[in-house]
């Protein structure tokens, strides 16, 4: 998030009459796994009575890999945080949450307690279901605990330690290659790259990286997303799985030039 430009846009509105009231910052974007200017962004929250909001679903135990912690200064500062253990943890889909600083204003907005589910005995804390907006619900905090208590502390910071490390060696392994490109600088556990066979012109690299994706997946030993970044076509590997080794990201770059080669021989 460019702040400038956060600051810009807010004095615009207030100029317009109207009033802003959210910001949501990211920790991990999708496409480049960016960690925005948190403690920035809280202090511009503060100044204009914002509900400052983290989406890290993805992203938000990346500040447990320890060289990529000072990227997350500033998200103790949240009003609220999602984050899924159904990503970086690997619990089974779906086990996504939210944490708030304070619980009583969600309670506020959402609780709804017919009388028949009147219960004196629900404690202070009251009914799960009070805090968002579904009712009947299956029991995910238990895969969730299951996974955490299976992991412990230490188990969670190896995974993300390891799987962020392998995003860098694999931004490393493109950055000494003359056919890739790396996109963006690696802060959590995605590498957005582009695919530049040196020979091939500009516009058909927009179209090879493209077509790369599903031609990668069609081969079916890796599996690869694409996406667009400053309005190219782009590769984006998320390294989340435990059991993703060194020799797996050396595999992804020869996947990606048997792959580039034959959608080329079909173009
Ligand atoms: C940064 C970020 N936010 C939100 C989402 C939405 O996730 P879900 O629908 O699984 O809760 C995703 C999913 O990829 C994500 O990467």
């Amino acid at each position: 998030m460019d702040i400038g430009e956060l600051r810009r846009l807010i004095a615009a509105d207030e100029r317009a009459g109207v009033r802003p009231f959210f910001v949501a910052a990211s920790t991990g974007t999708v496409n480049t796994g960016a960690v925005d200017p948190l403690d920035d962004i809280a202090v511009i929250a503060r100044e204009h009575g914002l509900w400052f909001h983290i989406d890290g679903a993805y992203g938000a135990l990346g500040i447990l890999a320890e060289d990529a912690a000072p990227d997350y200064a500033g998200l103790e500062q949240a009003d609220s945080l999602a984050l899924d253990p159904h990503k970086w943890l690997g619990v089974p889909i779906d086990a996504g949450c939210i944490l708030f600083r304070e619980p009583a204003a969600p309670r506020d907005a959402f609780s709804m307690v017919p009388p028949y589910l009147r219960d004196e005995d629900a404690g202070e804390l009251g009914w799960l279901s009070e805090y968002g907006p579904e009712q009947t619900r299956p029991f995910r905090a238990l895969r969730v605990w299951a996974t955490i208590a299976h992991l412990g502390r230490n188990g969670i910071i190896c995974l993300v330690n390891r799987t962020t490390m392998l995003a860098r060696t694999l931004a490393e392994l493109i950055e000494a290659s003359d056919d890739f490109e790396l996109l963006a600088p690696v802060t959590t556990s995605v590498t957005a790259f582009r695919h530049r066979p040196p020979d091939l012109p500009a516009d058909r690299a927009e179209t090879l990286n493209g077509a790369i994706p599903a031609a990668v997946q069609r081969r079916g030993h890796v599996f690869l997303t694409g996406t667009r970044i400053s309005d190219a076509a782009a590769l984006r590997a998320c390294v989340l799985h435990p059991g993703t080794t060194k020799d797996d990201l050396a595999v992804l770059l020869e996947e990606i030039r048997a792959a580039a080669q034959e959608v080329i021989s079909h173009q």
